[in-house]
């Protein structure tokens, strides 16, 4: 990557995703619909530097579905949930977003559907239905067990027999999400015609669901056992006794995922985003041997290192070193499946760090709806949990935590519905939410807003190398963001403590935002002092 060459959209951009049935409620029904996102284009970017200043959102599926695990169980691909609003809803909030200069990023969930949409519905009537091989079904074994021992990611194994036509079908997640076999030709040519009915309504990319379980190990042998089980392990979690060789990154899906982009490239400047969770040398093979795959496969790496500032710094070193040189980096620090980062990081002043770091890497942040105010984690009472994954593997794995309604303000419900939201707003919200945020110079949505809006006018944090710099400091993590002979530093203390950073051994500089936004000062770079969690951007 030259520092001249001109970054595409999905390389420049800040991604913001949105949970749709959270974030704005506008017809009363307790879950939030695509109107609600559209009346709060203008909170997100409205071209001044007083809206956060993001550049794309995605938004979590919105398509007619039972809800079975809301909505990654996908009853119609090409139609938009009355719940969420209509075809016209849609076509008005793409329109609505690119006069913003927003991009229009949407779920695409390609492994599996709903139960209930029509494929399986045909599919599971008789053995010999033409759908019938569009899903996995397979014999009970001669003494009528399970096809093989892959357990459900949901809790339970991974196949249900369907009494009818005395088969089992495949499901990874939920049972009411039966996976689809993208071996068969027609099933393939049928999903790709769905990516091209939003291309087509102007849709800017896709964030394509669990993309690397599409294919399967063509005998669909046995896993492995897991070697190292944690023992608290609910007995019903058999997904995670099993290493997942079998069932995941198999070799063929790279020849479905460039198809996958042949169809991205019959439009301009169309982006493939990935749900990937494998170690580096699988992942990696995700951008493709040319460049012909995905142009960003989510990277979730930062979210399984504990949070220190070594550790980290590993992370990052070891994607950047992985890379090939058109591959283009991207991080992920939170989303629906994962605790509030406040929450994990453990209190508000990480979750700044943690702020900090995402939006001065190299690379293509994606932010998760709520950060931006610092939400932790939503307190769900047992009997009002949700999600399947909570209700099957207990309340400790529950996603609904961190899908609470956005805090808009400070009234009833957080200004987010006028009735009871589908979860509940969490107690902290009269303290939390944007309005007060935006009058508090020094809140979090201060400090999201100041980053992303500086960021956009920094080459060197948009396109420029990335650098680490040893610090001789413990616990800070410390790099150098360079392009076209400008420089910024970004120097981040992930201690509870101070510390003294040494940059160079002379020099000085000028601190220009640090995460308790109170200081703007120039400073020795050869004796920094951070205080604790604080992160500082020097030029
Ligand atoms: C992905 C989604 C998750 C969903 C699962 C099944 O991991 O992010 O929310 O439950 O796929 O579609
Ligand atoms: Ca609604």
């Amino acid at each position: 990557m030259t520092n001249n060459s001109p970054l595409k959209w999905w390389q420049r951009a800040v991604v913001y995703q949105i949970y749709p049935r959270s974030f704005k409620d506008t017809n009363g029904d307790g879950v939030g619909d695509l109107q609600g996102i559209i009346e709060n284009l203008d909170y997100l970017n409205d071209g001044t530097a007083n809206s956060l200043g993001v550049d794309a959102i995605w938004i979590s599926p919105f398509y007619p579905s039972p809800m079975a695990d809301f909505g990654y169980d996908v009853a119609d691909y090409c139609a938009v949930s009355p719940l969420f609003g209509n075809l016209a809803t849609f076509d008005r909030l793409v329109a609505e977003a690119h006069r913003r200069g927003i991009k229009l990023i949407i779920d695409w969930v390609p492994n599996h559907t709903s139960d209930q949409h029509p494929w399986f519905v045909a599919s599971r009537r008789s053995r010999t239905d033409p759908l019938r091989d569009w899903y996995i079904w397979r014999d009970p074994k001669s003494d009528g067990s399970l096809p093989n021992n892959w357990g459900s990611f949901f809790g339970g194994p991974a196949w249900t027999l369907d009494k009818t036509t005395g088969q089992y079908y495949l499901h990874q997640f939920a049972q009411e999400q039966p996976e689809l076999n993208w071996r068969k030709p027609e099933l393939r040519a049928a999903m790709l015609d769905t990516l091209r009915f939003w291309l087509n309504r102007g849709v800017d990319g896709f964030r394509m669901d669990v993309i690397g379980l599409i294919i399967k190990d063509a005998e669909l042998r046995d896993n492995p056992l897991n070697p190292d089980v944690d023992p608290n392990l609910p007995p019903n979690d058999l997904f995670s006794r099993l290493q997942q060789v079998y069932n995941l990154d198999q070799d063929e899906v790279h020849a479905v995922i460039r198809e996958i982009r042949g169809v991205l490239d019959e439009f301009d400047d169309r982006c493939g985003i990935g749900e990937l969770w494998g170690e580096l040398p699988r992942w990696v093979r995700y951008y493709g041997e040319q460049g012909d795959e995905l142009q960003l496969p989510f990277n979730f790496r930062l979210i399984w290192q504990p949070w220190q500032a070594g550790a980290i710094r590993q992370a990052v070193d070891d994607l950047e070193g992985a890379l090939p040189s058109f591959a283009w980096p991207n991080y992920v620090l939170g989303n629906h499946d994962q605790p509030r980062l406040a929450s994990r990081l453990g209190g508000q002043a990480q979750a700044r760090l943690a702020a900090m770091l995402l939006l001065t890497l190299r690379g293509t942040p994606t932010l998760y709806y709520g950060d931006e105010l610092g939400l932790e984690n939503g307190n769900i009472p047992p009997e009002k949990i949700q999600d399947p994954q909570g209700r099957n593997l207990g309340a400790q794995r529950t996603r609904d935590v961190t899908r609470t309604p956005m805090q808009w303000n400070d009234q009833r419900y957080a200004g987010f519905s006028t009735v009871e939201p589908w979860l509940p707003v969490s107690p902290d919200y009269q303290a939390r939410n944007v309005a007060a945020q935006r009058q508090d110079a020094r809140s979090m949505l201060s400090l999201y807003r100041r980053l992303l809006w500086y960021r956009r006018q920094q080459p060197a944090l948009l396109g420029g190398r990335y650098q680490p710099i040893d610090s001789a400091a413990p616990d800070c993590f410390v790099y150098r963001r360079e392009a076209d002979g400008e420089r910024r530093i970004i120097a981040l203390n992930f201690a509870a403590e101070p510390r003294q950073v040494m940059i160079a051994a002379s020099g000085r500089g000028q601190i220009v935002l640090s995460t308790y936004l109170d200081r703007e000062a120039t400073v020795s770079l050869g004796d920094i002092t951070l205080r604790p969690h604080e992160g500082v951007i020097i030029e």
